[in-house]
């Protein structure tokens, strides 16, 4: 058709790919970062009262007043910060959405963005599509440190934006005060933006605590944070959200949201905005999570898979370099059609990746019996 594409190097996701793959085969699915359990009774049934009581129109473009207070309150006391809740926050469709718009908003044709590899896979078509020029910086097994004074030689007098993710998904890696200030100093002193992508804000182990954008004054005065009811509450499928940023840049944001999706479904704004008065909900999550990644590391123990340090989100990276010298592409596909565990390969976050790396990443977001019967499996290779 001499279609010309937008986005001509961009294909179907891994995620979609492994998981069909996983179907086909009866494989048990690791790969995609969601659980296999369901969410809580107590949340689906305030859901249908809302249904029931009639709240199913168009919600407000911003989201509806109850859960735009909430998350206030949820934020103020998660990270001391106080906020105008109906003008600093905006409920969007998933994180995915508010991440889109956040970055529609910044960039405009020509300007640079620093994005940190590895990185989720909405993050440069999103840059791409809007005439942004990607300007990566990598990490590397099996410490991925930042090097700050490194990331700050990258930018240039076009450089806009800079794109993280913490709790990071693939590597479990969170990011420290120290990164943090870094970070500020950065975006400070060169006037850049901040799309800071906390999808994993409550899975965060081993007594540390996140160290949302939203904590550093200064930094957040240029940010855009995006936070994720849907993998908060265990329920991905209901695609809702919210970003966070200061008065203005949220009026900037807002314009861009409500030409995307308008507004969000109505009765899980009310459902959420009620959950959300118990904070054991989302208080509990570290300890649930961190129960599962030991979890699996220990039915893992007498495995030839060597685990990499996580620190947060509900993935964990393996080294299989005592199983196999293929690639993490093959061996994903191998582990799924032959061995019958699916998984994703890490090299498919980087825009270059390492070829020597033998790294898979599992999800460990599921039941105990899933993760047993996954290692039971694994075990055997
Ligand atoms: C790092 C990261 N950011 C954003 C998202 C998307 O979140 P949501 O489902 O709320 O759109 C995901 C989903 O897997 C993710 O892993």
């Amino acid at each position: 058709m001499g279609f010309k594409s937008k986005l001509p190097h961009t294909g179907t996701t891994i995620f979609t790919v492994m998981s069909a793959l996983a179907k086909e085969v009866g494989a048990i699915n690791l790969s995609q970062g969601y659980p296999d359990f369901d969410c809580d009774e107590a949340l689906k049934s305030l859901v249908g009262k809302y249904m029931a009581k009639g709240m199913n129109q168009y919600a407000p473009m911003r989201g509806v007043n109850e859960l735009l207070d909430a998350t206030g309150s949820k934020i103020e006391s998660s990270y001391g910060l106080s906020l105008d809740a109906r003008e600093e926050i905006t409920v969007t469709s998933g994180a995915a959405e508010g991440i889109f718009s956040a970055i529609t908003t910044i960039v405009h044709p020509g300007d640079e963005v620093l994005v940190i590899d590895p990185a989720y896979d909405l993050y440069k078509p999103a840059i791409e599509i809007n005439g942004g020029k990607l300007v990566v910086y990598s990490l590397r097994a099996p410490d991925y440190e930042i090097d700050w004074l490194q990331v700050g030689k990258l930018v240039t007098p076009r450089t806009k934006a800079i794109v993280i993710n913490t709790p990071h998904n693939p590597i479990g890696r969170i990011m420290s005060g120290e990164d943090m200030s870094a970070l500020q100093d950065l975006v400070v002193s060169n006037g850049l933006y901040l799309v800071s992508d906390e999808v994993y804000e409550h899975l965060v182990f081993d007594g540390f605590r996140h160290e949302s954008a939203l904590r550093y004054q200064r930094l957040f005065e240029r940010s855009f944070v995006a936070f994720s009811f849907g993998k908060t509450f265990h329920a991905t499928g209901w695609r809702i959200g919210y970003c966070v940023a200061p008065a203005a840049l949220t009026a900037e944001f807002r314009k861009v949201h409500q030409f995307n999706v308008f507004s969000v479904n109505t009765p899980t704004q009310y459902a959420l905005a009620e959950y959300l008065s118990d904070p054991q909900h989302y208080l509990s999550l570290p300890d649930f999570f961190q129960e599962k990644r030991d979890f699996l590391q220990e039915a893992l123990a007498d495995s030839r898979f060597t685990p990499l340090k996580s620190r947060g989100t509900y993935f964990q990276l393996y080294d299989y370099s005592q199983i196999s010298d293929k690639n993490d592409v093959e061996f994903s596909r191998e582990m799924t059609t032959r061995y019958g565990v699916a998984a994703i390969p890490p090299s498919v976050f980087y825009s270059k990746p390492d070829e020597n790396e033998r790294i898979i990443r599992l999800c460990f977001g599921k039941t105990k019996e899933t993760l047993a019967r996954a290692a039971e499996r694994l075990c055997k290779i």
